[in-house]
């Protein structure tokens, strides 16, 4: 059985690789390459997978699994800057929606209380855009 939680958070970024030249970032991200940043409202949403508890009837308790992902993901990006607060993207690493999924994968992966584990991380960045990561 899949249960999902979907939460928000606001956060800033700048699409910019380390791997491309000034120029060739430009090229590639447009005006999401401009120097200063912009913000995002993005959505997310996590589904987990794992056996309905005789007991409770539930996969996962929600309000347990909602701490979790504040906890482990969200409260690091909530209201920060992608690239300057988040020590995985200070590399340059570019924070595209893919790379933010990937994180929050990342991050939750090893905290979701068993039996149910992680099964897909869904980022919207914007309404129109979305990734889903797998792990894989
Ligand atoms: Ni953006």
């Amino acid at each position: 059985m899949l249960v999902t939680r979907t939460e928000s958070f606001s956060a800033a970024h700048r699409l910019h690789s380390a791997y491309l030249s000034e120029q060739e970032n430009k090229e590639l991200y447009g005006k999401c390459n401009h120097h200063n940043g912009h913000g995002h409202n993005y959505k997310v949403s996590i589904t987990v997978e794992g056996p309905v508890d005789e007991t409770t009837g539930m996969v996962i308790n929600l309000v347990e699994l909602k701490e979790c992902i504040w906890k482990y993901a969200l409260d690091g990006l909530d209201h920060r800057n992608i690239d300057k607060d988040i020590h995985y993207f200070e590399r340059g690493i570019p924070s595209t929606a893919e790379n933010v999924a990937r994180y929050i994968w990342d991050q939750l992966v090893s905290h979701i209380p068993a039996p149910a584990r992680l099964y897909e991380v869904e980022l919207h960045e914007t309404d129109k855009n979305y990734v889903i990561y797998r792990g894989s």
